[in-house]
């Protein structure tokens, strides 16, 4: 039977701009929709920005994850962090300067690599933790945003000088916080610095002037281990702009996200009483298999980047429809996360699901995948170990408000809108 065209797809007929604004406001929540009344396969239009395939068999992601770098491109699709990150990091480059970028530079994040950072983060974890309150109500988002920027500045920049740090916070925030509206072409004027586009401008200069400094006093040094370290010693000079723009990318893709997958972490634990007795269990005997089945699933149940995505340019053939050049697709996480057909159960927090065995990467999606898979996967999950392993060995978290906290976006990321409020108590071992 041949493929239908890509025009008979089923979605939603409202117009564009509906379309937009509903996706804006609750994107997992219009996505969840369509999916119940279109069935596995949809398309959405976007008011400016063309339309958008959306998938969630797991079958069809993977062909779509096999066509990486060859007919799916990444970078064309995240072109809207351009303003952010600039034209040339590893999140918006394809083809083979990504290959060759990612050559370069995945090794620092695994093997040998990834082993020597534990000390450093163990380090980070416990000065950090030390200083928290007890029996008081605590949002543990913006803590845990100190502890995985003080290990990503460590990480990329070779940084941890705590007034240092504090400044390159003050530089990052205003460019990371920007929304994703600002960054929508139409709205970029620059009508000066009380005008959003004009302030976002000013403060993007500013960073890349404090960037600009630390490449240009990396390059009086020798290698070090970080990544800049990497950058600067396989550049020539010149390319100042290219090593900017991924210490940015690593900056941007590696704070937020860990912080609020364990935001999430402890704002499911606190909800689920015989979970945490397991992990806090396991944290006192030092063993981490059950703190990484949380780690695990805590992103499966409440992933952190809702979905991936590419752009075609070869046609495709998914679910019996012919996808031509220049479709964007996007691969739902949080729909095949959530498909019972793919877990039971699916909206319980039940890390036993993951004991004992590897998660399945058709199903477990929260790092994406193909040639794209999020570099940072194992430093992620290394942070997430430790920062459960030390703070569940001595102390219990419980929720002040028992009912669990909504999912809402911020940036790129669906975060728990109270900013994961517990209270700790100190628990004798
Ligand atoms: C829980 C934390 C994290 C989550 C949920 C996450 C998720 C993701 C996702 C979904 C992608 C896109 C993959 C795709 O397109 O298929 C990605 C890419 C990426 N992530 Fe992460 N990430 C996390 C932590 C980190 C950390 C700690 C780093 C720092 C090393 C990092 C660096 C990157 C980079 C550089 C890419 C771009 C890879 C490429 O395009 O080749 N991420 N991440």
């Amino acid at each position: 039977m041949s493929a239908s065209s890509q025009a008979l797809l089923p979605g939603p007929r409202m117009p564009a701009l509906a379309q937009s604004a509903m996706l804006f406001a609750n994107p997992f929540g219009f996505i969840e929709s369509c999916r119940r009344r279109y069935g596995n396969l949809f398309r959405v239009r976007l008011s400016g920005a063309g339309e958008f395939v959306c998938l969630f068999e797991p079958d069809e992601i993977r062909r779509v994850f096999e066509q990486d770098g060859i007919s799916a491109h990444a970078g064309e699709a995240n072109a809207v962090l351009e303003p952010v990150l600039g034209s040339d990091s590893i999140l918006t480059i394809d083809r083979e300067r990504h290959l060759a970028r990612r050559r370069l530079l995945s090794p620092a994040f695994h093997g040998e690599a990834l082993r020597a950072m534990a000390p450093a983060i163990k380090a980070i974890v416990a000065e950090e933790i030390a200083g928290w309150p007890l029996g008081q109500p605590l949002a543990l988002r913006p803590q845990m945003q100190r502890i995985t920027f003080r290990v990503i500045a460590k990480i990329v920049l070779g940084r941890d000088d705590p007034v240092e740090v504090a400044r390159l916070v003050e530089l990052f925030e205003p460019v990371i916080r920007v929304s994703p509206l600002i960054l929508s072409p139409p709205l970029r004027v620059d009508l000066g610095p009380f005008t959003p586009w004009g302030r976002f401008r000013r403060a993007k200069r500013r960073l890349d002037e404090e960037l600009g400094h630390l490449i240009a006093d990396r390059r009086q040094q020798p290698e070090g281990a970080d990544l800049l370290g990497i950058l600067v010693h396989n550049s020539e000079e010149g390319e100042e702009h290219q090593i900017r723009d991924d210490l940015l990318a690593f900056l941007l893709a590696g704070y937020e996200t860990t912080a609020t997958a364990l935001s999430w972490a402890f704002e499911r634990l606190a909800r689920n009483p015989a979970a945490q007795a397991t992990a806090r269990r396991a944290a006192q005997e030092g063993q981490s298999d059950y703190l990484d089945a949380v780690a695990q699933e805590t992103l499966r149940v409440r992933p952190i980047v809702a979905d991936v995505g590419r752009v075609l340019d070869g046609p495709i053939e998914v679910g019996g429809y012919q996808l031509a050049a220049g479709t964007t697709v996007r691969l739902s996480i949080a729909l095949v996360q959530s498909d019972e057909r793919n877990y039971e159960r699916p909206g319980e927090f039940l890390p036993e699901r993951f004991l004992g065995r590897r998660p399945n990467r058709q199903i477990w999606l929260p790092f994406g995948g193909g040639r794209r898979r999020c570099i940072g996967a194992g430093l992620a999950q290394l942070e997430m170990r430790e920062v459960l392993g030390q703070v569940l060995a001595d102390r219990s978290v419980s929720a002040p408000d028992p009912d669990p906290e909504r999912r809402v976006v911020r940036g790129a990321t669906y975060v728990p809108h109270r900013g994961a409020v517990v209270e700790l108590r100190e628990e004798s071992v």
